[in-house]
């Protein structure tokens, strides 16, 4: 039998996604749905996870499912390759949560590297405030999300590989517990390291929303030229003349991520790639303004597209929503069958299986 491949990923909906989601993920995304090789690709809305530190704030996360959705769209995943599904709306995804807890400690979860620093990110380390349950157990919860889509490979940022290790964790004992039901999934992020963490324009190591350092890729073009002319460089290159340093210094750290040779043909002809630029630049003689126009070109060029979809599906909100919702029906669909598989494996399928109906019977007989 031909092995079925399934491809699952997701992101939560607490912000619009920027440039550092492009290249952590959406890229690999797009990439991988143009080539075709699968027999499902899921891409999951994750509201449920989002409100695990966001309950106080429901609408916050409302409105971002829908500014999610048109980053999918715009960066050109295409519904007719791809089905997108809000995470809320798959009640099964609860209940695999509910059964798997039950195969992780308490321990294990605050173990979790993500969700250590994210804990102390948000301050839940104080003990005068204490972690959310939910919050604890989020990665549990992925487990779910992954599993009842039978997904063998996840295309996510690097942030998210303690929670696919998790994930796996959980499959091994649940299939050697139970039955062998669930599959074995893989992470899949960029071969590229800088593409696994995009610094902010202010050379903070993480571009997030709070700190004010993101370009999105909603960015109009007067936005993106401002910010990259605010981009942190090399605080010792005063003069045109003075020798430069690369490392550190974001704008190569963002050519690292997005050039390729052909944008020098295009843009900037007199170098052939990046190392002969970078050779100039630490030898001295090349001003921050050549190298911040040209990586404006790029990702200028890389954005207008996106720009263009984006426009087209914000003037068609309705069938942005019927996309979202179609593919969360054909979700629930296949995440219950997942979902009588697992309760079957456990035993606890009591209405449907008439072969322990009969053995109860015959065993209530025998003991008379
Ligand atoms: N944790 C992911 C994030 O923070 C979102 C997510 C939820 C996810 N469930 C998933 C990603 C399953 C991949 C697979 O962005």
């Amino acid at each position: 039998m031909k092995e079925v491949i399934n491809i699952l990923t997701g992101d939560r909906p607490t912000g619009k996604l920027h440039i550092g989601h492009y290249v952590g993920s959406l890229r690999e995304r797009v990439r991988i749905q143009n080539e075709g090789k699968y027999d499902n690709l899921f891409v999951m809305i994750a509201d449920s996870q989002a409100l695990t530190d966001n309950a106080g704030n429901p609408k916050k996360v409302r409105e971002n499912v829908l500014q999610v959705m048109l980053d999918y769209l715009s960066v050109g995943l295409d519904p007719n390759k791809t089905i997108f599904f809000v995470q809320s709306h798959i009640s099964a995804l609860n209940e695999l949560t509910m059964y798997y807890m039950n195969l992780v400690t308490l321990p294990r979860l605050l173990r979790n590297p993500t969700v250590k620093s994210e804990i102390a990110f948000r301050g839940y380390d104080d003990s005068s405030k204490g972690v959310p349950v939910g919050f604890v157990n989020y990665p549990i919860s992925q487990a779910a999300d992954i599993t009842a889509f039978k997904a063998k490979f996840i295309p996510v940022g690097e942030d998210q590989l303690p929670m696919i290790e998790q994930t796996r964790e959980i499959v091994k004992s649940f299939n050697s517990t139970y039955k062998e039901v669930l599959v074995l999934p893989e992470p899949v992020v960029p071969k590229n390291k800088v593409c696994c963490r995009l610094p902010g324009i202010d050379g903070n190591a993480k571009m997030s929303k709070s700190l004010n350092n993101c370009i999105y890729l909603s960015d109009d073009s007067q936005t993106l030229k401002s910010k990259i002319k605010k981009m942190y460089t090399d605080p010792s290159h005063i003069k045109i003349s003075d020798p430069g340093h690369i490392e550190g210094n974001i704008v190569f750290t963002y050519l690292d991520a997005f050039c390729v040779e052909e944008h020098f043909k295009l843009f900037l002809p007199q170098y052939e790639n990046l190392n002969q630029l970078k050779e100039h630049y630490k030898k001295g003689g090349l001003g921050d303004v050549t190298i911040k126009n040209f990586l404006f070109s790029i990702l200028d060029s890389i954005l207008t597209p996106i720009r263009e979809r984006r426009k087209y599906y914000e003037n068609n909100i309705e069938q942005v929503y019927k996309i979202l919702y179609e593919g969360s029906e054909k979700a629930k669909q296949f995440a219950n069958n997942t979902l009588l598989e697992v309760k079957q494996a456990m035993g606890i399928n009591y209405f449907n299986d008439n072969k322990f109906l009969i053995e109860q019977i015959n065993n209530l007989k025998s003991n008379i």
